[in-house]
């Protein structure tokens, strides 16, 4: 139906486990100049690095030991990775993108949750944060079959743990990016969740009558996410219509400004929750789809709560209403008419769990994201970098993690590495 469609556990040897890599702890208060252990060089990045004669290389990660929020159990740990020998392979951290599940992954009100250990040498028992992120090879051991110093990757499952300056990982637990020319650091790093989910929701669950290119709908909420605005780009390449509901902004010069920057991303219609709950929405989606002449087959919620029973109310018989986010933090409501006459399916979807499941799957639609990326046909999700250089404190990181579920942001906060490691 759719094929018209162009359509570790990585071993770090780590510093307290290694009685080479504790002589190297003691000399981390030695000035760089003097210590004639380091040697400094310019990376292939032009990025300075320094790596001990003993090939270790220095690294941060964003750990936590018990679940809490962000600012109260995240915490910044410093150790170093040895040089990688069989089948694995030393990352350096591109871009790693702060998701609201990574944020109640953290508060522990995530289903996956990734095991605490001691591999990288905390004291207590933990795990790094964050599941999404692309990174650099630098170095491989002599075992790595497919990857290459310079190569960028992603990580192959959740839980990988991606808030870190370097990782050291089995060449089995990444997916390469194929080519890489033409793409940035930032659309390599958020392709993995956010795309893949509106991408499969689009494709699974509707059976979209190919001949009706063009007058089909889906309906979606959340629209302005990362999931809402790769929906509207892949049906618009698809030959389906959408209508996009937004929260209203603080000023309706802000609305407007939201929804104009969604039909430049291809939506067909943008309307605020207000307008969602008001009595005239039935005549707007009545004009829209021309008295339900073009049907209104798939619903996206990531929302709950009133907002997505309306969205179920405008769907055509035999439709199918997706739930995969809950911010509203409201249940999902639904009239028994809907299941009684009009026969609505309600399902869920969990992209770590699908992933999990369809490994090749998932790299192909990754791959098929990063196509349309390349040829400006997925433009860039608004980000809000943050730096994450070798003098980066801990606090300024962990602010920028609390804020990710505050709301009404500018821009997905995105962890930038600009090291040069020490
Ligand atoms: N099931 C899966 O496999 C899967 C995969 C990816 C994402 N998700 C879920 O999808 C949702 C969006 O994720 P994302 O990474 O795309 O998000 P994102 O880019 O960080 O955007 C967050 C979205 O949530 C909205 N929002 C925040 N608080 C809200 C509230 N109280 N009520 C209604 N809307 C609210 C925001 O609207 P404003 O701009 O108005 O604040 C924005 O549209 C999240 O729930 C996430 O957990 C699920």
């Amino acid at each position: 139906m759719f094929s018209r469609a162009a359509l570790r556990s990585s071993a770090v040897n780590v510093s307290r486990s290694n009685g080479a890599a504790l002589s190297l702890k003691a000399r981390a208060s030695t000035p760089l100049a003097a210590n004639p252990c380091r040697t400094p060089f310019i990376d292939s990045l032009g990025a300075r690095r320094y790596i001990s004669v003993y090939g270790y290389t220095q690294a941060k990660a964003l750990v936590y030991s018990k679940h809490g929020e962000p600012k109260d159990v995240l915490k910044l740990h410093k150790h170093s990775i040895s040089a990688p020998h069989g089948t694995q392979v030393n990352l350096r951290l591109l871009t790693a993108p702060m998701n609201p599940a990574d944020i109640n992954q953290i508060q522990g009100v995530y289903p996956s949750k990734p095991d605490f250990d001691s591999s990288l040498g905390t004291g207590e028992p933990s795990a790094v944060a964050g599941n999404e992120g692309a990174f650099e090879v630098i170095s491989i051991g002599s075992g790595v079959q497919n990857l290459n110093k310079g190569d960028w990757v992603i990580m192959k499952r959740t839980n990988q743990g991606t808030w870190r300056t370097h990782a050291q990982m089995d060449e089995s637990q990444l997916i390469k990016i194929q080519n890489k020319e033409g793409l940035t650091p930032l659309q390599v790093g958020t392709v993995s969740v956010n795309p893949v989910t509106a991408y499969r929701m689009i494709k699974d669950f509707c059976e979209w009558d190919w001949l009706r290119a063009g007058e089909e709908w889906l309906i979606q909420n959340g629209a302005n996410s990362g999931v809402g605005r790769a929906a509207i780009q892949l049906a618009r390449e698809w030959g389906i219509k959408t209508l996009n509901v937004i929260r209203d902004r603080k000023t309706p010069e802000e609305t407007e400004s939201m929804k104009k920057e969604l039909l430049d991303l291809g939506a067909t219609a943008v309307i605020t929750e207000s307008e969602l709950l008001s009595a005239e929405f039935k005549n707007t989606v009545k004009e829209l789809t021309h008295e339900g002449k073009e049907p209104i087959r798939l619903a996206l919620n990531c929302v709950g709560g009133k907002n997505a029973t309306a969205l179920a109310k405008v769907l055509a018989p035999g439709s199918h209403m997706v739930t995969y986010g809950a911010m509203s933090k409201q249940p999902v409501a639904l009239p028994s008419g809907l299941l009684i006459f009009k026969n609505l399916a309600f399902d869920g979807f969990w992209v770590s769990k699908w992933g999990d499941k369809n490994p090749q799957l998932k790299e192909n639609t990754i791959k098929d994201v990063l196509e349309l990326t390349r040829a400006g046909k997925f433009k860039d999700i608004p980000s809000e970098d943050v730096k994450w250089s070798w003098d980066t404190q801990g606090p300024e990181l962990t602010d920028s993690v609390q804020e990710t579920l505050s709301g009404f942001r500018s821009g997905k906060g995105v962890l930038k590495f600009e090291g040069g490691d020490e």
